[in-house]
């Protein structure tokens, strides 16, 4: 009989969303007359902006004439879109890419966990805590920890615990590390980095020939001036850090499926032997063999997000979120409610009322408001006592969610 990877065994519960989702079934199964306010998943409501439509159907369209029709595309993206990212996401940051660095795939959670492909299990990498669990559990499924233990820690893996004492902020691991991963703006916590620490993450890594895993899903929805949207505004970076970037949030493409990866010509890494080897090259090799790239419509869609019109159309959405964001974090701090984030990121990262676990709040916030968010705790022991709400919601549904928290816990 085959054996199965064991590693899957060590995992602890289903993953977080899915898991949110079952509990929220079984209640709404039993109560099928509560209208159920979901601001649980990071999930978009805004369907996608007429530039972006226009050019998906643009591309569908030329799906259906011989002489357009594509057939595989290239395991990287098409040249034409990598240069549209390059053109308006990165040089008006200052950064310099070329089209052989940006691979476009179908997002960046599969990114995210498929990157540990081209690095050996021996690296020490660190994750904070509380964090995107993804991160965590495809170390765990490679198989580069050992077994949970009684904190809610996997052995093997270093941890960077984000607490309100530190602003949320990872510090330095105590020990050396070879892979780190930083999210900014953060999920889950809302958190962003500034030009300063960021620059510190740099230097740390460059003196530890470590890589950095940066996600910058969240970049768009940085509102303050200064704070950086991408790892490479700072000097060194391309030798030490892949970036990923996602359609999803910004554009309304989470299922649609869009995202990027920069991997720099400059990132090295050592073979067994100690040669210096490129991570591009070994990103570019996996790519060609694991996966057939992204659907023609779609890479068309995605590059409309650029265009000026579908910018402007885009941009509108996302400050319809942060909108959303600011009616929760004020809505909640004016009932006492202490809240994080949802100035830069589309979550809201609250302390749990009266000391609740975050799964305590959890039940307590479905069952008597009617109202779905996600328990701190599934991102990492040091989530406890904090809970997530997404801003990703209709306005009238946000607005009566907060009303139904303020009436419970505001007075
Ligand atoms: C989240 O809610 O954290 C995200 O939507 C999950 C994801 O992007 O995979």
């Amino acid at each position: 009989m085959a054996r199965i990877n064991d590693n899957y065994l060590k995992l602890q519960a289903g993953y977080l969303f899915p898991e949110i989702s079952r509990r929220v079934s079984e209640f709404t199964t039993a109560n099928p007359d509560a209208s159920v306010i979901r601001l649980g998943i990071g999930d978009v409501t805004k369907p996608l902006v007429p530039a972006v439509l226009k050019a998906f159907h643009e591309g569908v369209d030329e799906m259906a004439n011989g002489k357009t029709f594509h057939g595989y595309g290239p395991e990287q993206g098409y040249d034409w879109l990598a240069q549209v990212i390059i053109d308006k996401a990165y040089k008006p940051l200052g950064v310099d890419l070329k089209a052989s660095e940006v691979f476009i795939s179908d997002g960046s959670k599969c990114d995210s966990s498929n990157i540990l492909d081209i690095f050996d299990l021996d690296n020490k990498v660190a994750i904070g805590d509380p964090v995107y669990p993804v991160y965590n559990d495809t170390n765990v499924m490679v198989g580069r920890t050992g077994e949970i233990n009684t904190e809610g820690y996997y052995e093997g893996l270093v941890y960077m615990p984000c607490t309100e004492e530190n602003g949320f902020t990872p510090q330095f691991p105590e020990e050396k590390v070879d892979i780190i991963y930083l999210c900014f703006p953060n999920n889950p916590t809302g958190t962003v980095a500034t030009r300063t620490q960021l620059k510190a993450w740099v230097d740390y890594a460059r003196e530890n020939e470590s890589v950095i895993l940066f996600d910058a899903a969240y970049e768009a929805f940085i509102t303050e001036a200064d704070i950086p949207h991408s790892i490479y505004e700072i000097d060194g970076a391309k030798e030490c850090a892949i970036e990923f970037r996602s359609f999803s949030k910004t554009a309304g493409f989470t299922g649609v499926r869009c995202g990027l990866t920069v991997v720099p010509e400059e990132l090295l890494g050592t073979t067994a032997n100690g040669e210096k080897f490129s991570f591009n090259k070994l990103w570019n090799r996996r790519q060609c063999t694991k996966f057939n790239g992204v659907s023609y419509p779609v890479q068309k869609a995605a590059a409309a997000v650029y265009s000026d019109e579908g910018w402007a159309q885009v941009k509108e959405i996302i400050d319809y979120y942060m909108e959303n964001a600011r009616i929760i974090r004020e809505g909640l701090t004016a009932a006492r409610i202490q809240c994080f984030g949802g100035v830069n990121a589309p979550y809201i990262w609250l302390k749990t009322p009266q000391g609740m676990t975050s799964w305590d709040f959890f039940d307590k916030l479905l069952n008597e408001c009617f109202v779905v968010g996600t328990p701190g705790s599934g991102f990492g022991p040091s989530g406890e006592g904090y809970f997530r709400l997404s801003a990703f919601g209709e306005r009238e549904n946000v607005a009566t969610a907060v009303a139904r928290i303020r009436e419970k816990w505001g007075k």
